[in-house]
């Protein structure tokens, strides 16, 4: 079986290399099944990230979050502590482009993490059991194991990025449910 660094660069390549018409077409149909979904109804508070370089992308969805009267956090990433902080955005008035090419909060206004009842977390490979890899420093995983028992962890990803099975360790968080443009999986405890 390849490793985890195999994997990512394997699939990173090929989401590098995507039509950007591909890349919208399944984020308008990973944002309809998640804005139609009971976890994305019930929830309140949403920890959301801001996608780059091909993930799936999110504005529609924040917007969506933000109409619909939720609060809305995105990741600030602290590298000195290695922690993504979750920080509170209104608009698009509260984010600026970071030199790395993707928008963080120009304020930081921290949401504690037993506040968040939803993620939408971003990922590099994931496998049909809601096994997880992403850009390999450990930051979702540090900031998954500090969320509430009941809040619910939804991966999203294009369809390519799911693979039969992939490697796993002690630390890495096992998400709650995946969507991709074509289908949908869940673990034992979540209901869409
Ligand atoms: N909860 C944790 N506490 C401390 N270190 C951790 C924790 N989780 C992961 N790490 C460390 O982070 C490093 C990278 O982990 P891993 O390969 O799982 O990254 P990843 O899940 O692909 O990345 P990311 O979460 O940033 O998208 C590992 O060396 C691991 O020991
Ligand atoms: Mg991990």
């Amino acid at each position: 079986m390849e490793d985890k660094k195999e994997l990512r660069k394997r699939i990173l390549n090929i989401r590098n290399n995507m039509d950007i018409e591909d890349v919208r077409k399944n984020s308008s149909a990973i944002t309809e099944k998640i804005v139609n979904s009971d976890i994305y109804r019930q929830s309140n508070v949403v920890f959301i990230y801001m996608d780059f370089k091909n993930e799936v992308m999110t504005s529609q969805l924040i917007k969506h979050m933000l109409s619909a009267k939720k609060r809305v956090a995105i990741p600030y990433t602290d590298t000195v502590n290695t922690v993504l902080i979750p920080s509170e955005i209104t608009g698009e008035a509260d984010l600026v482009l970071s030199s790395l090419g993707y928008y963080e909060p120009k304020n930081v206004l921290p949401v504690y993490p037993e506040e968040i009842d939803l993620v939408i977390v971003p990922g590099v490979v994931f496998d049909k059991s809601l096994n997880r890899i992403g850009f390999g420093k450990g930051y979702y995983d540090r900031i998954l194991n500090k969320l509430k028992p009941s809040a619910k962890k939804v991966a999203v990803a294009h369809e390519f990025q799911v693979l039969e099975s992939i490697p796993n360790e002690e630390h890495d968080i096992k998400m709650d449910m995946l969507i991709t443009e074509k289908g949908i999986w869940k673990g034992d405890t979540s209901s869409l």
